[in-house]
């Protein structure tokens, strides 16, 4: 059985006076029956870590360099990420394939440096508007995936999540149909490249745009196993109204 993650990115939002919406979030949801992770800026995780470190919640990163040590001024490395006390961390969101010009093999090399040190990679993967348009999505997310996620993958190091760049921060969400056809299809292709054991245990999550509101249908669609969110994982009201449609959703068999 696959667990439920609720996973909210910060982005570049966040001092040290906002943990306090964590301590609002937790103090709400004391005792979730999902996964909850915060990938907060990487000046917050220490102290979110220390102050939160017996609550039933995870910290991560939201992006780490291929190498763990060396000259690459104001980078920070899988193993620096994990000594802040990060379990997690994002690669390959859409903000940094397209603001960095990061590509599948460089997110791969990520990847493998997040497993090495022990962090779950949240691989991000998402077709831009064109290439809905176009009806590339599927072979746009079947590159994404065989490029950027390592042989080494397993259900344990690795969490999916399926971001249309169109969705991210627009309000627009696909229709229930379209984030089922992608993430069957994600399913699909996990368990053709990594058999059915680990295939079926990478959890999938849904991101872009997700807010209470429309949560709980978003929860409702199979093989959607939790959601990345941005803007609404900022508040504790809305990201907890969100965990609430999770742990309240449909278990989906592993
Ligand atoms: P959003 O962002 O929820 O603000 O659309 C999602 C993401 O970028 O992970």
């Amino acid at each position: 059985m696959r667990q439920k993650l609720a996973a909210g990115n910060w982005k570049m939002n966040g001092t040290l006076a906002d943990l306090d919406e964590v301590e609002t979030l937790l103090t709400d949801h004391p005792d979730p029956a999902s996964e909850m992770l915060l990938c907060l800026p990487a000046t917050l995780i220490h102290s979110a870590a220390q102050r939160f470190g017996n609550r039933p919640i995870a910290f991560g990163g939201q992006d780490c360099r291929a190498e763990d040590s060396g000259a690459f001024t104001g980078d920070i490395s899988a193993p620096m990420l994990a000594d802040a006390g990060a379990s997690h961390v994002i690669l390959g969101h859409s903000e940094r394939r397209t603001g960095y010009d990061e590509h599948n093999t460089l997110v791969r090399a990520k990847a493998r440096a997040a497993m090495n040190a022990g962090l779950v990679a949240i691989i991000c993967v998402g077709e831009s508007l064109e290439d809905r348009e176009a009806e590339n999505t599927l072979d746009l997310i079947a590159g994404q995936m065989s490029g950027s996620i390592p042989d080494t993958a397993t259900g344990e190091n690795l969490v999916l999540a399926y971001e249309p760049i169109w969705a991210i921060g627009t309000g627009l969400t696909p229709t229930m149909d379209q984030i089922a056809e992608v993430h069957d299809y994600m399913r699909e292709r996990l368990e053709r490249r990594f058999g059915a054991g680990v295939g079926r245990s990478v959890r999938l999550l849904y991101g872009g745009s997700v807010k209470p509101s429309n949560a709980a249908e978003i929860f409702d669609v199979p093989n959607v196993d939790g959601a990345l969110v941005g803007g609404a994982s900022l508040k504790a009201a809305d990201f907890g109204g969100i965990l609430a449609a999770l742990d309240a959703s449909p278990a989906e068999g592993g």
